[in-house]
């Protein structure tokens, strides 16, 4: 299902809560508090308005949302600039149209243009090797908390980005709070 993407607006702020509140409400591996995860991150230093995008429909109605954000890798006093994809969200009524696919895409190639070279994640291993995620362990790169080595991915948006790059990924406090 072909949808439109733009970035997200403030007046996008109450049907993006409501999508990411049903889009996790039934996953089992969730503390159900992704929405307010969001709300947080638009209040912090790492939040890039282009990188927050909503999926709609040709009357308008908002369908899903992705959010990145800027992250740096620490390695040993080096510190590298990257992006944490979390999180996505598709409508469950929406789910499997490859509006989530069109998402990730579309914020991929934002991230590109806007000079980002790479983008990490924790995420379900069948998902998102098809948009060319890579184990984190293949980098030398690690999250900083608790996560089966399989969800935890990279990618290199431009051909070698992470070559050079090792070290643990920082995630703003607002993922935790
Ligand atoms: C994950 C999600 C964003 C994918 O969006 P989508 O529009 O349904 O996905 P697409 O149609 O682009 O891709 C479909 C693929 O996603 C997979 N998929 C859908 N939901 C999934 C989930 N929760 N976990 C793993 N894979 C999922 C399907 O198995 C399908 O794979 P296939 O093509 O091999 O059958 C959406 O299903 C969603 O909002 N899920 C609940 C929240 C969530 O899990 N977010 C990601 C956290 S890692």
């Amino acid at each position: 299902m072909k949808v439109k993407i733009r970035q997200e607006t403030e007046a996008d702020h109450k049907a993006v809560f409501d999508i990411v509140k049903a889009a996790f409400a039934k996953m089992e591996i969730s503390e159900h508090n992704e929405q307010f995860i969001v709300d947080r991150l638009r209040k912090t230093a790492s939040f890039i308005p282009e990188l927050s995008l909503v999926a709609y429909l040709d009357d308008g109605t908002i369908v899903g949302h992705i959010l990145m954000t800027e992250t740096t890798i620490e390695d040993d006093g080096k510190s590298y600039k990257s992006l944490v994809l979390a999180p996505v969200s598709v409508l469950p009524e929406y789910q499997h149209r490859r509006i989530g696919s069109q998402l990730i895409v579309a914020a991929q190639n934002k991230a590109l243009e806007l000079g980002y070279a790479s983008i990490v994640l924790v995420g379900h291993e069948h998902y998102y090797p098809r948009f060319g995620y890579e184990l984190c362990r293949k980098f030398g790169i690690k999250m900083p908390f608790e996560a089966p080595d399989i969800n935890c991915m990279a990618i290199e948006l431009l051909p070698d980005a992470l070559k050079n790059v090792k070290g643990t990924v920082q995630f703003d406090v607002a993922f935790f709070q």
